[in-house]
């Protein structure tokens, strides 16, 4: 069988030991030549690069792991990027947060202004890589994680639009692992779903075992009682603040009983709600650092000093992990996976914009995904769908044309925000806080 090189890049990520670990225990299936590691930070890299070839030096001797700044050596000869890149590392992240939470604003990665300011950074970085990757290897594919995933997505799709670029979220993977849970199931590979929307915006419609069988009554009597607070392998979501997240599921799923819905419309729906219950001088941001980077960089260190990752491992077993390396498996080998992804809906919600980008199922396989059609949706989903779809597409606009005036509309759009006013004060000081990570904005 052929063996496979993938580049990581973000090689810096805390995500990147799961995903390594995760694709040399799928080797039976998808056996690795080698495994770089690519980051425009070397010292963020380094320990982990270094981590990481002393466990597959000590546990799977035949691989090889390289770690480079340079794009040539990262991008050449490779079948795969795995990308997960955090452009403005977690200090701007932090800034996305705590600049909108001062004007009572959802402060967030992904969603309301937090999200907008992350997508103005990513951008750039994503097609940095795309690049590369098209310049040292035409025939690779990316699969990309990088947020905001909904905005990157409406910007490699204008920007880049015959690009082998696929972009993914591990929300809804996360969320079915729940479902398998509370249903008894061994894995969420024993449902079949139907989901649709945008990415971090989307509702479940349909639920069923591979037999057929209606699994939504028994999963929507738990959800009214306890959202998806239920106990899974995924130690990704463990902090408490993911714990509140869960039990939140519970409100939104009440406002539309015939689906279930994904958690990030927690920040859309009961803005005020999450506003009075967010500490504004310690954010999810400081959260991360306390435990998910501490953590990865702490056994990174240990591995190193040791000299052996014989007793020291990372975390493993998530779903975050498993998707991607899923992904790669279903086009590498045409199996024809069934699996969330977003893509140009192009008429598979019937009713809804055919050039959104859209979160739906597909068929996965050696030329990409094939979406499922998804007919026409509700007036409340698509009524939120429409002014959130507004908000991305206004943002990369704002990207492309550096105007200041559709950003200005972006924020004033996101139903995160109460008024025009309160979206100026909050642009103008992400402005500031952005210096050149944005495109300057006339
Ligand atoms: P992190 O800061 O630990 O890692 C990001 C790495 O990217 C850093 O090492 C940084 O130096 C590197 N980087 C930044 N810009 C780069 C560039 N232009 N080229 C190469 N490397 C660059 O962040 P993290 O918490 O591990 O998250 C990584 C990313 O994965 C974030 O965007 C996060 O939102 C995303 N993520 C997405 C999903 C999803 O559902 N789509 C799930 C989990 C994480
Ligand atoms: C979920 C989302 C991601 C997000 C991740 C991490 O898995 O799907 O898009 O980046 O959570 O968030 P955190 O706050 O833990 O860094
Ligand atoms: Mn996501």
């Amino acid at each position: 069988m052929k063996k496979f090189v993938v580049t990581v890049a973000g090689g810096g990520s805390t995500y990147t030991p799961g995903i390594i670990q995760m694709l040399l225990e799928n080797q039976d299936r998808f056996p690795l030549e080698e495994i770089k590691l690519y980051d425009n930070l070397a010292q963020r890299q380094e320990p982990i690069a270094q981590a990481m070839q002393i466990y597959c030096r000590d546990n799977y001797p035949e691989v090889k792991i390289s770690y480079s700044t340079d794009p040539a050596e990262s991008f050449t000869g490779i079948d795969f990027v795995m990308a997960q890149l955090r452009v403005g590392l977690y200090d701007m992240r932090e800034k996305d947060e705590k600049i909108p939470l001062k004007y009572d604003v959802v402060g967030q990665e992904t969603c309301g202004p937090g999200g907008i300011a992350y997508g103005m950074r990513s951008i750039a970085g994503v097609i940095e890589v795309l690049d590369y990757m098209e310049k040292y290897s035409p025939e690779a594919w990316m699969l990309n994680y990088s947020n905001p995933a909904a905005i990157v997505a409406e910007a490699t799709q204008r920007l880049r639009p015959n690009s082998k670029i696929i972009n993914i979220c591990d929300m809804p993977v996360a969320i079915e692992t729940i479902f398998a849970a509370i249903l008894g199931l061994k894995s969420r590979k024993e449902m079949n779903v139907r989901y649709y929307g945008l990415n971090h915006f989307g509702w479940w419609t349909s639920i069923t075992d591979k037999a057929g069988n209606d699994l939504m009554p028994k999963l929507k009597e738990f959800v009214a009682v306890k959202g998806y607070a239920a106990e899974t392998e995924d130690y990704q979501h463990r902090a408490q603040s993911w714990k509140d997240t869960y039990l939140k599921a519970k409100d939104t799923f009440a406002l539309d009983p015939e689906t279930l819905p994904n958690t990030y419309l927690k920040y859309y729906l009961y803005q005020d709600d999450i506003v009075a219950h967010e500490n504004k001088d310690f954010t999810r941001t400081n959260e991360v650092q306390a435990t998910r980077e501490k953590d990865v960089f702490a056994k990174a260190h240990q591995i190193i000093e040791a000299d052996s990752a014989h007793d020291i491992s990372f975390a493993t077993g998530s779903p975050h992990a498993s998707f991607i390396v899923d992904l790669a498996c279903a086009i590498a080998f045409n199996t024809q996976e069934r699996m969330l992804l977003i893509v140009p809906n192009n008429g598979i919600i019937s009713n809804f914009d055919p050039t959104a980008m859209v979160e739906v199922p597909c068929l996965v396989g050696k030329n990409g995904p094939e979406p499922l059609a998804m007919g026409t949706i509700p007036t409340f989903q698509k009524g939120l769908m429409e002014q959130q779809v507004a908000v991305e597409k206004l943002v990369v606009d704002a990207w492309m044309e550096g105007s200041y005036q559709k950003l200005w509309q972006a924020l004033t759009m996101s139903k995160t925000v109460p008024s025009a006013g309160v979206a100026k004060k909050i642009l103008d000081e992400l402005i500031e806080a952005n210096g050149d990570f944005w495109p300057v904005l006339k």
